[in-house]
């Protein structure tokens, strides 16, 4: 039973239950303009349960959902590319949105949900731990059409480990995505972004892939809430971006409806970070610069010297 509030003790107790039932009904319709200080308080109605719904989504949007146009780009870029990505020089509004430290149970597809709704093809850096933990949501991943990317086995900070612990975290990762789902990776991400140029260069010359780190950085991992996320992410978009998020947690996948539903309204059009680097422009060789000091400027090499990679979770 619930306690009564203090200022309904004075009220006997043969006829305290219809009268606070009374009163919580006119005061619910009444609005709250006069509040009758004898009316007890919402705790008195808590305690009523309802049944878990498992079928909890988060509720769709209003009006019809914006819409990816179909893109035919291929995924197939030249190793010759770069070594390191922030963001890559293209002609037109195309971004790539990436999404970290998955698979997970709940929320990667409760993600694919929300990208599969408008046409939205992401690339997923994936830990292999959590791929073995996980195979099914790898497979709808790749099923999809989205792309996979190397996130180690462990995710553990490369710079600390020795060549041959550094192997062994992108060959278990890869072995693992290809017992999942059958695919071969192109690319890695290395957790908190922490990479030795040394070590980047060896992981694309023995792996083939380059390094992806990214030129928008909503900080989703500390939780800022979904409505930070979604405009940190709108603010931080251009033409060519790689836009970090983890779909590890729930509120970064509860900001990508706003988030998504914005760069489309604004024009953006998204591939995965394949088909982008397979987009890059080609700096035009020995062209005449007014500014002699910064002649590859976008280019890829130029990118690894300006990337600033701040930590991911984990
Ligand atoms: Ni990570």
């Amino acid at each position: 039973m619930p306690t009564p509030h203090n200022a309904d003790q004075s009220h006997s107790g043969s006829n305290y239950s219809r009268r606070g039932f009374l009163i919580t009904a006119s005061a619910a319709i009444a609005s709250c303009k006069a509040a009758d200080p004898t009316a007890p308080k919402p705790a008195a109605v808590a305690s009523v349960k309802t049944p878990a719904n498992p079928g909890y989504r988060t509720p769709a949007v209003q009006g019809p959902i914006p819409r990816n146009p179909d893109i035919s780009q291929s995924r197939n870029f030249s190793k010759d590319a770069g070594v390191t990505f922030s963001r890559v020089l293209v002609s037109g509004n195309y971004v790539a949105m990436t999404f970290d430290d998955g698979p997970h149970p709940q929320n990667t597809p409760r993600l694919l949900d929300l990208l599969r709704a408008r046409n939205i093809k992401a690339t997923f850096f994936v830990i292999g731990r959590s791929v073995d933990l996980y195979p099914h949501v790898v497979r709808r991943t790749v099923a999809e059409g989205h792309e996979i990317g190397n996130h180690t086995y462990t995710h553990r900070l490369l710079s600390k480990l020795s060549d041959s612990e550094v192997r062994k975290e992108m060959t278990r990762c890869r072995d693992a995505v290809a017992n999942a789902a059958g695919v071969q990776m192109r690319t890695m991400r290395p957790p908190y972004g922490g990479l030795l140029q040394r070590q980047r260069q060896l992981i694309h010359s023995e792996f083939g892939y380059p390094t992806i780190l990214w030129s928008v950085d909503p900080l989703d991992w500390k939780r800022p809430g979904p409505s930070v996320v979604a405009s940190r992410i709108l603010k931080g978009a251009t033409p060519g971006g790689i836009i970090l998020a983890h779909d590890l947690h729930a509120p970064t996948v509860d900001a990508m409806p706003a988030t998504l539903d914005g760069l489309l309204k604004r024009g953006f059009k998204f591939v995965t970070v394949s088909q982008l680097i397979a987009m890059k422009k080609q700096p035009v060789a020995a062209a005449p610069s007014t500014q002699p000091d910064t002649p590859t400027a976008g280019d890829a090499t130029a990118q690894t010297a300006v990337s600033a990679p701040l930590p991911d979770t984990l």
